[in-house]
């Protein structure tokens, strides 16, 4: 097979969105995730407000005889927030107290600090707070007193090293001496945070996130925008401000799939709007927040908010873009500096609703897109075709969108790896003059094993980078591309497969990061004509192909993908670059479709470098297996 290359002919500018990061509080990615807070219900919010914490000692029936640990709720004082503990000791000579539980557990390393923080009122007598980390066996490792001394509410604090690593360790406070408190918002943060930011996010993810070099962060998902109902729709305006007046919400995949149920799954908040605005800034990743669109999930409520009452929708989109853009003296942007960022953000885009289908949706996106667009033309909008890639609502979406003409569509795509293989020529015929793609969610779904992270395996991830040749090729069609989801706890997934996995203490890259990451990183500027007996390469002999040019390292960049179990020889025709070149070569591949990486063996399937002398451009890719050549022109 001869492959012709020609770099002399850039073609396209390939967008610096082109490859972007989806995010979803889905399978614990934000609290017990991404958000770095060790405690799960820190301000006994949840619908059963000891959820997740434990009496010590445990009552011997299921009452709490004494009344010694009681909840009562401070609604006047604390709306948001306002269920409290009272702590009620009347024998100085006994031990009593609470552990929480984490979620599923606590991960701690040793020598690491620990500050751990509440708020308290003592109302009488003499209490210490004894705050100790436990092991798996429940083993005090690590430990701090701290006395109680306000009588009006305080924050207490008081920094532990562990001096163990534990995968399952849990929090215990016990309260010594006689008396009575209140407290709240009990909660505990590793000190080793990204950035050591206090109460900021755990460095291993965000890590991994900085590590995919994204284009853009699509935030807060998913169905999550949507809620079930309007009532639990995410609202951007209550995950602002102190963390601890945040309301909390019920996550919506709480309940949402009854093989794989989460009681305990809530969204503190901790991780808002904020937050998600200085992780872009840090990674260098623009923001895509997706705001409601007035319709609940379609596959729940179909709750709609009646058209001629958008008004809190339409102000809450104007509003966010206040809070991102705007002078830090507007009403929204002085609550943004407030939070420590008088600047600007520099927010470009901006999607409303997600999953949406049928005029009910449309209506409503207009109604927000006209508001926006009179406001603030230079944002670009997002609207969305649902959840199909093809069939009846997908085309009336088209034709709606033809009409509405906003900035970008959002496709979402949940396949077999077969279809990935098979569609890698989906938008070559797309119609160039109508609206971008913004394919906004899509993961391939091979099947797996017992074990959730076996659906992330090598036929998935192959599917894949195959497919993705196609994304760039038609670089002037497909501006925005994102995996999804992107995280999962090992333990307390909802959906896979998923691009991280994660347990208390590590993190692993799945084969399809590595795909993601090595389209990213090797993205390049424009495309180049890349074709065999004038065809495109897009499946022959189970073969796919694209090439592309980066102005600013001077290299051409071809991205080689061997669906096939045979060895594939080419003469590789590179117009413009001198036979005499050296190439570096990034190779990813498996023996077999069915390996995947986890925890405990990360490194099944990874990039590995090589070199490549061009000379006569004679060149063999292995069975099963994704190249990245680069060439210096
Ligand atoms: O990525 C998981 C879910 O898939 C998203 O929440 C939703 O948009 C899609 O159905």
């Amino acid at each position: 097979m001869k492959v012709e290359v020609d770099a002399n002919r850039p073609l396209i500018p390939i967008q610096p969105t082109m490859y972007g990061i989806f995010f979803e509080d889905i399978n614990f990615a934000a609290d017990g995730g991404l958000y770095a807070e060790l405690v799960k219900n820190r301000s006994f919010e949840f619908e059963y407000p000891w959820m997740g914490w434990k009496h010590v000692p445990e009552s011997e029936t299921r009452y709490n005889i004494r009344n010694e640990l009681t909840i009562y709720s401070n609604a006047k004082t604390s709306p948001t927030n306002p269920k409290v503990v009272r702590v009620d000791k009347r024998d100085a000579s006994k031990s009593i107290g609470f552990q929480n539980e984490g979620f599923d557990g606590m991960g701690f390393k040793a020598g690491s600090r620990y500050d751990f923080s509440a708020k308290v009122r003592l109302n009488r007598g003499n209490l210490t707070l004894r705050v100790q980390l436990l092991n798996t066996q429940g083993d005090v490792i690590g430990s701090v007193d701290i006395p109680a001394t306000s009588a009006s509410w305080s924050p207490i604090s008081g920094v532990l090293t562990a001096s163990e690593t534990v995968q399952k360790g849990k929090l215990q406070v016990l309260f010594l001496g006689e008396g009575q408190l209140d407290i709240d918002v009990v909660s505990l943060f590793p000190q080793d945070t990204w950035k050591g930011r206090k109460g900021g996010l755990r460095k291993d993810l965000v890590q991994k996130l900085a590590d995919l070099k994204p284009g853009f962060v699509r935030f807060p998902g998913g169905c999550i925008v949507e809620g079930r109902t309007l009532a639990e729709r995410y609202q951007w305006k209550k995950t602002l401000g102190v963390v601890e007046n945040r309301e909390i919400l019920f996550n919506r995949w709480n309940k949402e799939f009854s093989h794989r149920p989460a009681p305990d799954y809530f969204q503190s908040n901790g991780l808002g709007f904020f937050e998600y605005f200085q992780l872009c800034e840090d990674i260098g990743a623009q923001p895509v927040p997706i705001l409601s669109c007035g319709l609940a999930c379609q596959f729940n409520s179909s709750e709609m908010q009646p058209l001629e009452d958008m008004e809190p929708y339409i102000q809450d989109a104007l509003d966010l873009i206040e809070f991102a853009n705007g002078p830090a003296d507007s009403p929204w942007g002085s609550v943004r500096a407030s939070m420590g960022h008088p600047e600007p953000f520099g927010m470009k885009m901006i999607g409303i609703g997600n999953e949406q289908w049928g005029e009910e949706y449309f209506e409503r996106y207009e109604l927000i897109a006209k508001a926006i667009q009179v406001r603030y033309p230079e944002i670009q909008l997002i609207s969305g075709t649902g959840p199909f890639a093809e069939g009846e609502l997908f085309d009336m979406a088209e034709k709606e969108l033809t009409r509405l003409k906003p900035a970008l569509v959002d496709e979402h795509y949940y396949k077999p790896p077969q279809w990935f293989l098979d569609n890698a020529k989906r938008y070559d015929t797309y119609d160039r003059q109508r609206y971008k793609i913004f394919a906004g969610e899509y993961a391939a779904h091979p099947k797996g094993s017992d074990r959730p992270e076996s659906r992330n395996n090598w036929e998935g991830a192959l599917a894949e980078a195959a497919f993705m040749t196609g994304l760039e090729r038609n670089a002037d069609v497909v501006y925005m591309t994102s995996y999804a989801p992107l995280f999962a706890h090992v333990n307390k997934w909802q959906w896979n497969p998923d691009l991280i996995w994660f347990d208390n203490l590590e993190s692993i890259a799945t084969p399809s990061y590595y795909v993601q990451q090595l389209y990213a990183t090797n993205a390049g500027t424009h495309t180049l004509p890349i074709s065999s007996n004038g065809q495109v390469i897009a499946g022959q002999s189970g073969l796919y192909a694209s090439a592309a040019w980066d102005a600013k390292t001077q290299e051409v960049i071809l991205k080689i993908v061997n669906t096939s179990t045979e060895n594939k020889n080419m003469i590789l025709d590179i117009r413009g670059i001198s036979k005499k070149s050296t190439a570096s070569v990034q190779t990813l591949k498996a023996d077999q479709i069915t390996q995947f990486n986890s925890i405990d063996r990360p490194g099944q399937v990874k990039p590995a470098s090589s070199v490549w002398e061009v000379k006569n451009g004679s060149y063999s890719i292995s069975p099963l297996t994704f190249q990245v050549i680069r060439i210096k022109k």
